[in-house]
Formats: structure tokens, C-alpha cells, sequence
């Protein structure tokens, strides 16, 4: 655990991706480091609004079959920092599969490990999610960190999985079960 996080655990909220939000989506989205070892598509401002209007529930713990798009703010001054991306895979089955970005002005701060955490507990606690998946690039030590210290357990490579940058990149595969959460 960093110095920084180990004295000063940032504490974060996650809402909801807003319109407020769209111009830092697009900035950070466009952020070579942000690219590096994941595949974005860029959208433009309405297809976040579309996006945004099909996110109906108004708390995204009432769940449906699909991805969410939520916003990282540091509570004390309330600025966002990043994003994460949630996809109910299956609310019969309580799967999830989660992705996270920090913009790159705020790595190393902690932020990424305490918006997951607070996202799990959010899970565990108020829906019927038993299980949550994620894939990183084998090249992302940083994310492979994230992943771990929030309880993440290594199950595999997925060998050539995803197209980055135009290559094909070799990905562990995570899994957290709410039994195994601490
Ligand atoms: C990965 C990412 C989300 C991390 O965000 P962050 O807020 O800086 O992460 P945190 O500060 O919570 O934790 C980072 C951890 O990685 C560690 N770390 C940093 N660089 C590292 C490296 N090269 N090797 C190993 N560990 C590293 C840090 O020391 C820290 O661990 P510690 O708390 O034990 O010291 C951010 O770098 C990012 O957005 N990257 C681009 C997008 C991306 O890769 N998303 C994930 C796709 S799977």
C-alpha cells in the first residue's frame, strides 16, 4: 500500500454520469495514458446524452440488464476524477463486470482503489450482485495492483483478447465473489 493512500485514503462518491460531466469524459477519453491499455471509444457529446437518457434509474443500485456509466468525485471538494463502467452481465445470475479510469492529472492518489472498494461495498450491500469479473491488460501493473488490493483473485489469461492500439494484447482475468469480500 502507497504512502499516500496508507495516511490519506481519499474518500470518494459515485454518482450517476450527468451532462455537467460529459466535456471531462471527453477530455480524459482522448487522454493518450488513459488509451494505453484499454480501448475507447471516443463519443461525441449527444451520444453521451443518449447514453445518459437511457440510464433511467435514478440510483444505479436498481439495476437492469445493462452498463452504467458512474462518475468518481472526491467528496471534499467534490471535483470528478475519473469513471467507472458497470455491466449488470445477468441481474438472475448476480454477474458484473467492472472497468475504471482515473484522468491521469490524479493517478497515484489513491482514487481508483477507494472507488472500487466503495462501488464492491455498494454491490454487496444493496443488490443481489454475487460476483463481479474483470479483465486488465498483462502490461498494467497499476490496474493489476487496483484489482488486487481490493480482493480481486487472479483466475487466468485471456490470451490475444482485446485490440489496443492495434495489437492484440494478452489480459488476466479477475473475479471477486461477494463470500470472499472483506
Ligand atoms: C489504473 C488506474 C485506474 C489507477 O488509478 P490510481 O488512482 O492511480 O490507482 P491507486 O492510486 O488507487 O493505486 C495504484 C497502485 O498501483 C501501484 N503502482 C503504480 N505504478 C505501478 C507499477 N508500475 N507497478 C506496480 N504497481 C504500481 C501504486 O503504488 C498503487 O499501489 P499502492 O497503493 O500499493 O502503492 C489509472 O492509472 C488509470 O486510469 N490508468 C489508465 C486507464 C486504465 O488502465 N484503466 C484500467 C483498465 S483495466
Amino acid at each position: 500500500m502507497g504512502s499516500k493512500e496508507r495516511n490519506h485514503p481519499p474518500k470518494v462518491r459515485i454518482t450517476l454520469l450527468k451532462e455537467k460531466h460529459i466535456p471531462r469524459m471527453i477530455e480524459w477519453r482522448n487522454q493518450p495514458e488513459i488509451r494505453e491499455h484499454q480501448p475507447i471509444a471516443q463519443l461525441s457529446h449527444d451520444q453521451f446524452l443518449n447514453f445518459i437518457h437511457s440510464q433511467k434509474s435514478p440510483h444505479f443500485w436498481k439495476l437492469a440488464d445493462r452498463e452504467y456509466i458512474l462518475i468518481i468525485e472526491e467528496v471534499t471538494g467534490g471535483q470528478p476524477v475519473g469513471w467507472m463502467t458497470l455491466e449488470i452481465s445477468s441481474q438472475q445470475h448476480g454477474l458484473a463486470r467492472l472497468g475504471y479510469s482515473i484522468g491521469k492529472e490524479h493517478w497515484g492518489r489513491g482514487y481508483a482503489t477507494a472507488a472500487v472498494r466503495t462501488l464492491l461495498v455498494q454491490l454487496f450491500t444493496k443488490t443481489a450482485i454475487m460476483r463481479i469479473e474483470a479483465d486488465c491488460s498483462v502490461h498494467n501493473p497499476t490496474s493489476v495492483r487496483v484489482l488486487e488490493k481490493c480482493g480481486f483473485r487472479k483466475v487466468g489469461i485471456k490470451k490475444e483478447y482485446l485490440v489496443i492500439n492495434g495489437r492484440r494484447v494478452d489480459h488476466y482475468y479477475y473475479e471477486l465473489l461477494k463470500k470472499n469480500f472483506k
